[in-house]
């Protein structure tokens, strides 16, 4: 393929990562398929909207797929480009689950012509892009695959983690810098190639296995410093101190960065990819397991701490403000703030209000608890008691004299300048 032609390009997975990487191919100009399993999602995104939450998705992709450099396909079809970005969750016991790469890798192998590029971007496991090339071996032995041939291979094979902050995920996916594994220096040569198309941040070339590793790395060193700043808050409560003071005071150390307590660690990355390192080194990652252990422990420690409040006070509403495991987003996926809140309305039923502006309806976890969603401004209306479970800019922006008088347990510290009349307990704020 030469520099200034256009490859073709399919996208396995057109969740909150393919989707957006999608439509960042398609804008650069590459014709792009998007393939995926739920025909909702591809019927969605032919008409040109879409089903997930993103700042500046929507016009994005219906830009795109009015243009005709998007389609989407429950079909997978022939390309230069092929990137898998579908889910890789862990099933019980924290055992990585690769089959749904492994079924697209499958569907992948069955359209792959000399010449082809074969990206993983999902979260893997170390070793998961060799497995890929195992299978594609095994279903194609026509084609001489990268690691396995002393001649030059038909294809190329690669991995490419996607480090993106949702609610930044455009801007990100075009100016992050990139780590980009080959499985042979020349597969990663010819995956920088693609990248370099849209990319502007700096791609770096590596193995695919140390690509895999400094992926799961990433999130593991955000889950074992989220814990610290957990078991401070929890330690804190004990002593009657206020952690948020204890941190800032801490951080003006010019070498310390604390990072912020919260109710647990949510969503898809943090809280499942420690486990992939793990799972594969049982022995030797004591820290990454207990910090792992620390910061679902902390859920629960919220969970009795907000009992404890509402059991103290009369039979007034609560209001729970958020579900989503991180600000500004709609994905309620592993998240601390929905499981508190559900465990919340199951113990104290229609008591429990829930404000969630990112959300239309109460997820099934509430189904039969009574407990209500509404708005805002409901709740700063009716509601004496608040639980912040969320940080999202709208709960932030909140301004004080609207929460004059309420007893609030701040578990993300988004409201620094809580009136006097509530008493402060560690992390825990109580009406005096
Ligand atoms: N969401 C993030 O912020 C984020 C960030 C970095 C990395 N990741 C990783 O990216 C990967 C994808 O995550 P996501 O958040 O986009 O997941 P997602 O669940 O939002 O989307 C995955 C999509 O893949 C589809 N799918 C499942 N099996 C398929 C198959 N065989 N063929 C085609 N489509 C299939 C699903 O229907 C779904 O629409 C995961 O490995 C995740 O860990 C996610």
């Amino acid at each position: 393929m030469l520099l200034d032609e256009k490859p073709s390009v399919c996208v396995m997975g057109l969740g909150y990562i393919g989707l957006p990487t999608a439509a960042v191919i398609a804008r650069s100009g590459c014709p792009v398929l998007g393939v995926d399993v739920m025909a909702g999602v591809v019927d969605t995104i032919n008409s040109g909207k879409i089903h997930i939450e993103e700042v500046d998705l929507e016009g994005l992709v219906q830009g795109v797929v009015s243009r005709g450099n998007l389609r989407a396909s429950l079909k997978t079809e022939p390309a230069d480009v092929f990137v898998i970005a579908v889910p890789t969750p862990f099933e019980d016991a924290h055992v990585p689950d690769i089959n749904y790469v492994m079924d697209a890798a499958t569907n992948v192998a069955a359209v792959l012509k000399t010449g082809n590029i074969v990206i993983l971007e999902s979260t893997s496991p170390v070793g998961t892009t060799e497995k890929v090339r195992d299978l594609i071996a095994k279903l194609r032995p026509d084609l001489k695959v990268p690691g396995l041939t002393n001649e030059i291979p038909d294809i190329a094979i690669a991995y490419c983690p996607e480090r993106v902050l949702p609610g930044k995920i455009l801007e990100e996916l075009t100016n992050n810098d990139r780590c980009i594994g080959g499985i042979t220096p020349r597969c990663a040569r010819k995956a920088l190639g693609f990248y370099r198309r849209f990319v502007r941040g700096e791609c770096v070339t590596t193995s695919a296995r140390a690509a895999e590793m400094t992926k799961l790395v990433e999130n593991s060193y955000r889950d074992v410093n989220i814990a610290f700043a957990n078991e401070l808050s929890i330690v804190a409560d004990k002593m009657e101190l206020d952690v948020w003071e204890v941190i800032r005071l801490a951080n003006r150390h010019p070498r310390v960065n604390i990072l912020r307590p919260g109710p647990g660690v949510g969503g898809h990355c943090i809280a499942v990819d420690p486990w992939f390192i793990i799972h594969s080194a049982p022995d030797d990652t004591p820290l990454i397991r207990i910090a792992r252990e620390v910061n679902d422990g902390k859920t629960g420690h919220v969970l009795e701490q907000a009992s404890l409040m509402i059991d103290e006070l009369p039979a007034v509403p609560v209001a729970c403000f958020g579900l989503a495991f991180k600000a500004n987003i709609d994905d309620f996926r592993e998240s601390p703030a929905l499981k508190i809140a559900a465990k919340l309305a199951r113990r104290y039923g229609s008591r429990i209000k829930i404000v969630e502006p990112y959300a239309s309806e109460l997820p099934a976890a509430f189904d039969g608890t009574g407990a209500e969603l509404i708005d805002i401004d409901t709740a700063l209306e009716n509601c004496p008691v608040i639980i912040t479970l969320t940080d999202h800019d709208m709960f932030k922006s909140i301004p004080l004299d609207e929460r004059a008088g309420k007893v609030v347990y701040d578990t993300r510290g988004i409201w620094p300048d809580q009136p006097d009349n509530v008493q402060v307990v560690g992390d825990l704020r109580l009406a005096s």
